[in-house]
């Protein structure tokens, strides 16, 4: 059979070994084939292996190492503008919740995406995503939350859509009204309400919620009354759990049986051990704890405790302006203490779980979505090493070369 495309000989496939999550001591295995041939048709996956692949056009993977594309399962993309003024006042030694509690932080950038015109969120939006999947991210989730009022919320969500449709990148969008309180609101209970008024009209939107379960932000009480609305509703739940203090957040995903827990700085010994044995996915954002200049999460002890562990950049224009998974990948080996198999699990197999893409998105197997990343390395563990050269030779997305 003829297929579209074909990478031949190739130096090195490594891959996650098995449907996902992989959790706890599965997370360190990658699968490792040297001199495949992978056919690629219709956007899939069709064939892994040493059998000669009759195609329309050939890449030679000679001297080519082939990983799943990146699966980023926490960004807050769309948004516009920059916070580099916010940067330069944490250097001076203001806090990010200092400058939250100053009415900038996450509502700085809403005053900023209410006034703009979604022309200009989908424009700039969509240059990140040209960035990212020239970096290798092939999928994103993406969120609301910039918005805070039905009008703004629901045009972000729209912006979501479009983004999907036009740009190669699959785009998994999530629901953040409750991202912060804003001046409209005389009280946190006041805004949650209004923001759940919405669920009814999210259907053809997204079908997950997420919250910002923190101190001075919204508490476990409020953000339990929240996701369990959301749920009952048929909406999956997560959220951002324990990222600045340890709040109840991780524990609460565990009791509302929440798709995923994400951040978890501040998790106490308590979270990570309800959250090792549970079916939350933790999601590790190492990005932000760098450029807040926080302490980094506990990977290596959720994953020796048995958790499901994903990574992600969490993507923004406040905590964390950082959207290359090379960084993030080095950042959660170097400061989390995960091994590189792991980071590249997490990265894909279990990120792609987190949005549960997982029976096609996250391995170079059979069937999968033909989402790949083609590095000019000679072993996959040479992407930490390395990882601030540009490495990448070419990405496929969705069986098309986009790099
Ligand atoms: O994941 N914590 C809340 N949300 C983001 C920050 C968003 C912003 O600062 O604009 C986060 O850190
Ligand atoms: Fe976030």
């Amino acid at each position: 059979m003829l297929v579209d495309l074909a990478i031949v000989d190739v130096l090195q496939t490594a891959s996650p070994p098995e449907l996902g999550p992989l959790r706890g001591k599965k997370m360190s295995s990658l699968e490792i084939k040297r001199g495949v041939n992978i056919a690629i048709e219709g956007g899939k996956i069709t064939y892994v292996g040493s059998e000669f692949v009759k195609a329309n056009e050939y890449v030679d993977g000679s001297q080519l190492v082939v990983i799943p594309g990146f699966v980023d399962c926490h960004t807050h993309i769309p948004f516009v503008g920059s916070r580099s003024d916010e940067f330069i006042m944490r250097l001076s030694g203001k806090s990010y919740m200092d400058i939250m509690n100053a009415g900038g932080g996450i509502r700085s950038t809403v005053r900023e995406v209410r006034s703009a015109p979604a022309s200009r969120i989908v424009a700039e939006s969509m240059g990140y995503l040209d960035a990212m999947l020239s970096l290798g991210v092939t999928t994103i989730e993406g969120k609301s939350g910039y918005g805070l009022d039905r009008d703004n919320e629901l045009k972000q969500l729209k912006v979501l859509k479009t983004l999907n449709s036009i740009h190669p990148m699959d785009i998994i969008p999530t629901f953040l009204g409750a991202h912060a309180l804003t001046e409209e609101y005389r009280s946190a209970e006041e805004f949650l309400d209004s923001m759940a008024d919405m669920f009814s009209e999210l259907g053809e939107y997204t079908d997950t919620v997420d919250i910002f379960c923190e101190k001075g932000v919204f508490n476990e009480m409020q953000s339990r009354k929240y996701l369990s609305k959301a749920k009952k509703m048929g909406f999956k739940t997560k959220l951002h759990a324990d990222e600045l203090s340890s709040s109840g957040g991780g524990r609460l995903a565990v009791e509302l049986g929440a798709t995923s827990a994400d951040h978890l700085i501040s998790a106490d010994n308590e979270t990570l051990e309800l959250l090792a044995k549970s079916d939350t996915v933790c999601t590790l954002l190492p990005g932000t704890s760098f450029f807040l200049n926080e302490d980094f999460a506990r990977g290596r002890e959720l994953i020796d405790r048995g958790a499901i562990v994903a990574l992600a950049s969490d993507f923004n224009p406040g905590s964390c302006n950082i959207y290359n998974p090379f960084l993030i990948i080095f950042l959660a080996v170097s400061r989390c203490g995960l091994s590189v198999e792991e980071a590249i699990n997490a990265y894909t197999v279990n990120s792609a779980y987190a949005l549960r893409l997982e029976s096609r998105k996250g391995r170079v197997e059979e069937g999968y979505d033909a989402d790949l990343l083609l590095l000019k390395v000679k072993d996959y563990s040479e992407i930490v090493y390395n990882f601030s050269r540009d490495l990448v030779k070419g990405v496929i997305k969705s069986g098309k070369k986009v790099r």
